[in-house]
């Protein structure tokens, strides 16, 4: 949710366009951006309030020479070596079936005994195999029977797992600079001396909010084996507590972006912003130019709608890429 993947495109001729060479991405999610930005031979520093998003980053972006090799996959598909069973019987019945829940405690039997890169890339490869045996990849719906044609719901997780671990090791690579993950709130970053800083904060919608946690707490959850991590046990779907964040919300939403673009105003600021979230984009330009001087906004199709008439094309979700230089 709420990934640029599909406006990469147009996200890098913008950031292409600009002249910095230290960044920071501040809402990495991810990390597709990040990992661009690298890619574009930039000194990256990608933060997320999520450990499941910071543990990606610290393996795909900060990692730049640590692979998984066939002993550490054979260690981790081996039998559970401590007899964890919390996630089959927390969430028996639930999302995946018996087998993968046990694969997933005894996965982390073995994970919990790596450290540094290695262990972030076999996390982060058990957050991928879990999102993909997922309908849409979100863990709201908890049912097994859910069945959206994608070979990877009838896949066990083992073998999804498998697959991950080979999608990450394949972004494993070295810039020549280096780079760092972070997993602070985005207003406890202190206005350290990015040249430019990309944010791409949660969506507020006009009504309800754009709450991670509710879509994503199975995977928060499993990138720390639930360790200080209370689950609701009154919920169906065993989530977590909310991790209130201002930006998700539309009474909130005006100040938090305002204070966070007065927080990086010595930066270039890059912005992504919805048109179907509040506020709209007028707004945001008067909110960006307190901060900045030179404001420009860039409109990028984001869904295309198959409709014709005037309506659906009204209709259409834009994405804004704005630039305060
Ligand atoms: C729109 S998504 C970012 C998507 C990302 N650019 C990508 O392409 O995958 C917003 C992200 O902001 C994070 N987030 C929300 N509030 C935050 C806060 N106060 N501080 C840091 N991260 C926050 C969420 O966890 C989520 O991953």
């Amino acid at each position: 949710m709420g990934s640029k993947y599909s406006v990469m495109a147009s996200l890098v001729d913008v950031l292409a366009s600009l002249d910095f060479e230290t960044v920071l991405d501040a809402f990495s999610g991810s990390g597709v951006v990040a990992y661009a930005l690298k890619a574009m031979g930039k000194a990256v520093t990608a933060n997320d309030f999520l450990t499941f998003s910071a543990t990606i980053a610290r393996a795909t972006i900060e990692n730049s020479s640590e692979q998984l090799d066939s002993a550490d996959v054979a260690r981790i598909m081996g039998p559970n070596a401590d007899g964890r069973d919390f996630i089959s019987r927390t969430f028996r019945g639930l999302y995946f079936d018996a087998g993968d829940l046990a694969f997933l405690d005894s996965a982390w039997s073995h994970i919990a005994h790596m450290t540094g890169s290695r262990r972030d890339l076999a996390l982060a490869s058990l957050c991928l195999a879990a999102a993909w045996k997922q309908p849409r990849g979100v863990f709201t719906v908890t049912s097994l029977r859910y069945d959206d044609g994608r070979r990877q719901l009838r896949t066990p997780l083992r073998t999804l797992f498998v697959e991950a671990v080979k999608d990450y090791n394949a972004t494993v690579f070295d810039s020549g600079r280096d780079h760092h993950a972070l997993c602070q709130d985005i207003a406890d970053i202190p206005r350290a001396d990015f040249d430019a800083v990309y944010l791409d904060p949660p969506y507020a919608p006009p009504r309800d909010d754009c709450d991670y946690i509710k879509r994503y707490h199975f995977l928060e959850g499993l990138s720390v084996y639930w360790q200080d991590r209370p689950i609701r046990y009154d919920t169906m779907t065993r989530k977590l507590e909310k991790r209130f964040t201002p930006f998700a919300y539309p009474r909130t939403i005006r100040e938090a972006l305002r204070s966070t673009f007065d927080q990086f105003r010595d930066s270039t600021i890059i912005f992504s912003y919805s048109s179907n979230a509040v506020p709209d984009a007028t707004e945001l330009m008067a909110l960006l130019k307190s901060a900045k001087t030179h404001v420009q906004m860039i409109e990028v199709p984001h869904r295309y709608s198959f409709g014709t008439h005037a309506a659906a094309q009204r209709r259409q979700v834009r994405e804004y890429i704005f630039v305060g230089e």
